[in-house]
């Protein structure tokens, strides 16, 4: 596991303190747009804006990149292990491999993990497992113990509950960053009833150290930071 380093805040321009991950930068890509943006290095996944070697990070795209660019304590510091649930397509993992070190992701449906092997195919460190997060059993002998983050984002019922099962990975000082998304549990419920249900639910496994709407890059979303108790 990686110690960890302490991180120095900065303001990203817009009113929020950030942390940035070692491998993880601030860039402009466009002459014309004086905005930096957040970025990695790597091979383009999703016709994301590039330049030198770096590809912008779409916040718009991304739960974990809003929770960055808002500011949430992630505790990401680049290098670390991840365990990914709801890769998708790649297009948030495959920014996380370009900074993180083995990076885990699992995704169910074989549609988009077509695209994220694509997405593996130029990083090493992406290793994709077709399998279902509510089920980690399933993964359990592929994924090493003790990863210092697990990512979350699968829009799906029953979100706290994935989280939860997927507590056993996690190293006891490890993070977990959620995306909850309301209409996912529950289409009729006030989102708030929602997430104060979803976050009673992890408690069960972990203590909430952060939680933050993911306004103005997703509604309807809860950004959760955890650590295992
Ligand atoms: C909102 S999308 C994820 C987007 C992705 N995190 C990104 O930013 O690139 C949710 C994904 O979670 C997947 N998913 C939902 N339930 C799952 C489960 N139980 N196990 C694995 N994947 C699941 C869906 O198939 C879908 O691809």
């Amino acid at each position: 596991m990686r110690e960890r380093r302490p991180l120095e805040p900065r303001s990203d321009g817009g009113g929020h303190e950030e942390t940035l991950p070692a491998g993880v930068e601030r860039r402009s890509f466009e002459e014309t747009d004086d905005r930096s943006r957040l970025a990695t290095r790597g091979k383009p996944v999703y016709g994301e804006p590039t330049a030198d070697g770096w590809r912008a990070w779409n916040p718009n795209r991304s739960k974990l990149g809003s929770m960055i660019a808002l500011g949430m304590d992630h505790g990401l510091v680049g290098g670390e292990t991840v365990l990914y649930l709801g890769a998708a397509a790649g297009t948030t993992v495959s920014h996380v491999a370009d900074f993180a070190g083995p990076t885990y992701a699992v995704e169910f449906a074989a549609r988009p993990a077509r695209d994220l092997l694509e997405a593996a195919a130029s990083r090493g460190r992406l290793l994709p497992l077709l399998k279902d997060a509510r089920r980690p059993e399933t993964y359990a002998h592929v994924v090493e113990r003790d990863v210092d983050a697990v990512v979350q984002d699968v829009a799906t019922r029953g979100q706290a509950t994935v989280a939860v099962r997927n507590a056993r990975f996690l190293a006891d000082d490890g993070r977990l960053l959620l995306a909850v998304k309301a209409r996912s549990e529950d289409v009729t419920a006030d989102p708030e009833d929602v997430f104060e249900r979803a976050l009673d639910r992890l408690r069960e496994r972990y203590e909430i150290l952060e939680t933050r709407p993911l306004e103005p890059y997703h509604g309807d979303h809860l950004g959760v930071v955890a650590t295992p108790r």
